[in-house]
């Protein structure tokens, strides 16, 4: 956005529709017109639309103007919490549903393929390169976890050359990048598959986490009477030439908080069944240095093309326009 320039003595104001003696129901069509000479169509209809809904929900609440400052102070604080570490901002935007929301819009791909899912905070660009097979994180970070499986396009065809950056928290349910003293990636990694489009790594077996609840969101969620748990989750991007980054995740069948994720980020279709592995000799052949039981996940992640998205995407808001 432009910065306001325009000096007093320059402003015409003859032009500027009149704005006095308001009243409860004309107010919202005064602030459209004198808003509406925004050269920015775009930016004109999104401030129209965000205008109308903000005055029709005070109109609905008969908001209170404590209720108000209410909603004030807890933006500042919310404010006051960010930082370059912390965006208690996109918390919010998490915790209301409205980030699933625009990455339902934005994300949508056609019958077949995988479905996206919100990227979330905790994704690092540091994550090293780890052989097709290879772990993602050094023993000790949690229960042992074998991940396979294929990338595909919707045709079942493989996709050779696709990487995929796959993080996760260790067995306590913490991030890497949530340890102050973090010296490198840990329980992250990035996956080269191979040319038939199979991948394997070895990872520690997900489990619930707790979004940060020590700021204003934590308060918001603890006056909702909702909880602010995550269902164990694996993160996955995937990328490769000639289609769609895919941001996704997978979730456990059986977490107790799958059917109510804090953040709004589960799809059926990305829950998957962790097998029980007893026999040690396939943990040892698998690359796990202690021969115990492990989990098994064998998951294949079907791309779409740019073009395929799009389809999918205009469907999506074609129903969307006529509903
Ligand atoms: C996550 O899954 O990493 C996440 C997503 C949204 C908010 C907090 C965490
Ligand atoms: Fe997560």
């Amino acid at each position: 956005m432009s910065q306001p320039t325009t000096k007093a003595d320059n402003i015409d104001t003859s032009k500027i529709p009149d704005v006095t003696n308001l009243t409860a129901s004309t107010i919202t069509e005064s602030v459209h017109l004198i808003n509406s000479s925004c050269p920015n169509e775009r930016s004109k209809f999104i401030f129209k639309s965000l205008v109308q809904h903000l005055h029709d929900f005070v109109r609905e609440t008969n908001l209170t103007t404590e209720e108000w400052m209410t909603a004030i102070h807890f933006l500042t604080d919310t404010g006051k919490k960010s930082s370059d570490l912390r965006q208690e901002f996109i918390l919010l935007s998490d915790t209301l549903g409205v980030s699933t929301l625009i990455d339902i819009l934005n994300n949508a791909k056609p019958p077949g393929a995988t479905e996206a899912t919100v990227l979330g905070p905790f994704f690092t660009e540091d994550a090293h390169d780890v052989p097709s097979g290879e772990s993602i994180a050094s023993e000790g970070k949690g229960d042992y976890l074998y991940v396979h499986g294929r990338v595909t396009d919707t045709k079942g065809n493989g996709v050779p050359g696709a990487v995929i950056e796959t993080w996760e928290t260790d067995g306590h349910g913490l991030y890497d990048n949530q340890y102050p003293n973090r010296d490198g990636p840990e329980c992250r990694g990035r996956i080269l598959v191979k040319p038939d489009g199979n991948y394997s790594y070895r990872a520690v077996v997900p489990v619930p986490y707790p979004i940060p609840g020590d700021g204003p969101v934590g308060k918001m969620i603890n006056h909702l009477n909702r909880h602010i748990y995550r269902p164990a989750h694996l993160h996955a991007m995937i990328k490769a030439e000639g289609f769609e980054t895919l941001t996704t995740a997978l979730y456990v069948n059986g977490d107790k908080f799958l059917g109510s994720d804090a953040v709004f980020g589960v799809k059926t279709s990305l829950a998957v069944d962790l097998k029980q592995v007893d026999d040690v000799k396939v943990t040892k052949a698998r690359g796990f240095p202690r021969a115990i039981p492990h989990k098994e996940l064998h998951f294949d992640f079907i791309m779409a093309t740019p073009e395929e998205g799009a389809i999918a995407r205009q469907k999506l808001s074609s129903t969307w326009s006529k509903a």
